[in-house]
Parts: C-alpha cells; structure tokens; sequence
C-alpha cells in the first residue's frame, strides 16, 4: 500500500491513537490530503485506519542546513561566552518544562543517583574501549556528554519530555509515550513482515541509551533475543539496574558496552537493527560506519529500523528561533544529521524497500531491508 500523500505522509495505527491524530489534522490538511486520507481509512484493516501527520512545504527547517539563518545560529553557538549561558538556559527549560508537563524531572533522576546503580558499572563497562572522537563532545549540556552519572540518571526523563513534545495532545505522559513508540513498533512489525518472510528472533538495539528502546522492543517481541548495546557505561547501568527490577523475562535483555560501528558480533545474526534517536547525535561519517555495521550484523531479508528528528515534520520547521538556538546549542551534530541523506547513505550500503514515514508530529521512521539474495 502506498504509505505518501501529497503534503502528508500517512500510516495504519491502532484506531485509538489514529481517532485523535484525525481530529487534530482533519481541518488543517488539503482537500487532496483529506480525499488520500479517506481512501487510506477504508483501505485498512478492521482494527486500523490510516493516521496522518503533517509535514511542512520545505524539504528542512531553516534553521538548519546551509541557509544564512543556520549559519547565524552556529556562529552565535560557537561563541563561548553565549554558548555557557544558552547551556544553563537549555537546561533550564528543558527542567522546568518536563516539571510543568508533570514530569517529575528532579525526583525520578535524584532517585537513580541515591540508588545502588554504581554497583552495575563494572560487570557493564568494556575498560578497553576507545571512544569515537566525536563522542566526547559535550552533549545536552553536559560537558561530559553521555560519559557521566547525572546524563544517566536523567536519560529517562528526558525521553519522556521528547514523547510529551511530540504527542501534545496525548491525555498523559504515558499516552504519549505509548503512542509515539506503538506508531514506531507498528512500522517496524509492518515491514518485517511484509519484505523479510521470517519471524523476529534476534535484535539489536544499537544507541540504548537507559533501555527504553531495547524494553519496548523486548515487550513487542517476547519470544526474541533482544540485545541493547551503548557507548555509556553509565547509561547502561541504569538499563540494567532497571530491568533488574522488574519481573523476569522469558529472554532476559542482554546489555554490551561497545561502539555500534564496530559492536563485534557475529555477521548476519540479528533479523532486527534498530537505531533510535541516536543519528542527531552523530557526524555523518558516523552514520555511514553505523549503518555498514548493520548491513553486517543483519540477516538476508532482515530490517533496519532507524527513527529521530524529520526535516520534513511541519512543527520542526516551524520552530521559534529561541527553541532552535536552544536545541543547536546542546547538539553538536544537528546540523550534519539534518543534511545527511539518510536514504541515500541506505541505498549505498545496499539496502532495499527503504520506506521513510512520519510516525509522530516530529519524527520520521525509517525502515529497510538486507536484499535476500545477498551473499
Ligand atoms: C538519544 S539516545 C537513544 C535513546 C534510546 N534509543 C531510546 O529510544 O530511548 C542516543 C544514544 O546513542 C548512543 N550512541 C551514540 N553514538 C553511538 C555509537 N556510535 N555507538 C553506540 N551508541 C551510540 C548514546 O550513548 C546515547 O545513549
């Protein structure tokens, strides 16, 4: 089924989260928009419609790319004295923002940073390591970047105050989070089955982070190997303090500390390469490396799951200049990312039926296959 629509892309969802996403877009879409949309309704199954998310008229925002504006922000971010205050500001809103969105950012990391979570560290840590030199920039504005408890301990709520951005009119923090990794895991599901002919069994959920990723995957796909795999110690340790506490799984989530560009695992062995949210956070010579390393890693038929920020999302190319600085300040490779053509970086790899739909109001998913007839 085609999937694009004029000025909006369209995908099947549960008809929950598609009955709301309706109302909000309904009015605001063109006529040719609506008449796609309608067709794409009565074209689904029984349990799914067809959801849409607006894209923008530009092909990315502004601020951005090569554009006299985004080379105005990188020049005032670039300037040190500025770049300290923006940080403190960055951080500030990020803060009081998730707190005003009742998500209680101070409490749950001051939790993980009083808790036994150090213990975690050296069964986790890989000492060897040599950490790309891009890595250890700072991020977020931490000056250690993703190397450092505090990153760690706040990991979790900064991903929740993501999923509440970009599902604004979710009832809850949980709804939004539900919604906007369900539309993911959908797309994912789809795909696989459609272009691959085999079941999930092995995955790898490359840029982990906390866990939250590699957690949604393994409730998806419960009888899978689910594997997460990061570059923070640290970040790894709260995955697995977490996933300590909880109830057993039938296939426990095994966590490894290594590069995903050069993760050490045997060649095709995962029907699963996912990557979220982590391209932001990499030079495109990086992004190159990650997605050769999956090619690698991925079984013939297998997917490649890649999901973060849209050019193309109409909310992020119509974001206020004091939020864009803000967010060009605290990620370094934004840039690059947004003028990296990730589609075309796939083909070259050598992957197939590479398909790129907007599964929430600011984030794209983008899915793949390793052809089956490779050697
Ligand atoms: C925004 S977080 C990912 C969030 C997580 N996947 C989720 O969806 O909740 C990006 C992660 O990518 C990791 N990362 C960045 N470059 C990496 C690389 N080359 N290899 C492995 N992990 C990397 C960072 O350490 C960070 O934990």
């Amino acid at each position: 089924m085609a999937l694009c629509a004029s000025s909006q892309k369209l995908f099947l969802a549960s008809s929950a989260a598609s009955g709301r996403a309706r109302a909000r877009h309904g009015g605001r879409a063109s006529a040719n928009g609506r008449r796609d949309l309608a067709v794409h309704v009565r074209m689904a199954a029984p349990d799914q419609v067809a959801i849409a998310y607006e894209e923008g008229n530009l092909e990315m925002p502004k601020w951005a790319g090569e554009t006299p504006l985004s080379r105005l922000v990188k020049v005032l971010v670039s300037f040190k004295p500025l770049y300290s205050l923006l940080k403190l500001g960055a951080r500030q809103v990020l803060i009081s923002t998730a707190e005003k969105n009742n998500i209680p950012w101070r409490e749950m990391s001051r939790e993980i940073l009083e808790s036994d979570v150090y213990k975690e560290l050296h069964s986790i840590e890989n000492p060897s390591l040599q950490y790309p030199d891009y890595y250890l920039s700072p991020f977020h504005a931490y000056d250690e970047g993703n190397l450092s408890w505090l990153a760690a301990a706040e990991a979790e709520v900064a991903t929740m105050s993501v999923a509440r951005r970009a599902m604004p009119h979710a009832s809850s923090i949980e709804e939004a989070t539900k919604e906007l990794r369900g539309n993911w895991l959908q797309v994912i599901e789809q795909h696989h089955m459609k272009h691959s002919g085999s079941t999930i069994e092995n995955i790898l959920d490359i840029g982990c982070s906390v866990g939250v990723s590699t957690r949604f995957l393994a409730d998806k796909f419960p009888s899978a190997k689910v594997i997460g795999l990061d570059l923070s110690p640290y970040f790894l340790s709260v995955a697995q303090f977490k996933e300590k506490k909880r109830a057993p799984r039938e296939n426990p989530i095994r966590w490894i500390h290594a590069a995903g560009e050069d993760t050490g695992l045997p060649s095709k062995s995962f029907d699963l390469v996912s990557f979220a949210y982590v391209f932001h956070e990499c030079p495109e010579r990086a992004i190159i490396a990650l997605v050769t390393e999956a090619f690698r890693l991925l079984r013939p038929g297998g997917t490649i799951v890649l999901t973060d920020q849209s050019p193309k999302s109409k909310i992020l190319q119509e974001l206020s200049p004091a939020l864009f600085t803000l967010l060009k300040s605290t990620e370094p490779f934004l840039n690059e990312y947004y003028l990296t053509d990730l589609e075309g970086r796939l083909r070259e790899v050598g992957f197939v039926n590479i398909q790129t739909v907007l599964t929430d109001p600011r984030h794209m998913t983008m899915t793949a296959t390793v052809p089956h007839q490779r050697v």
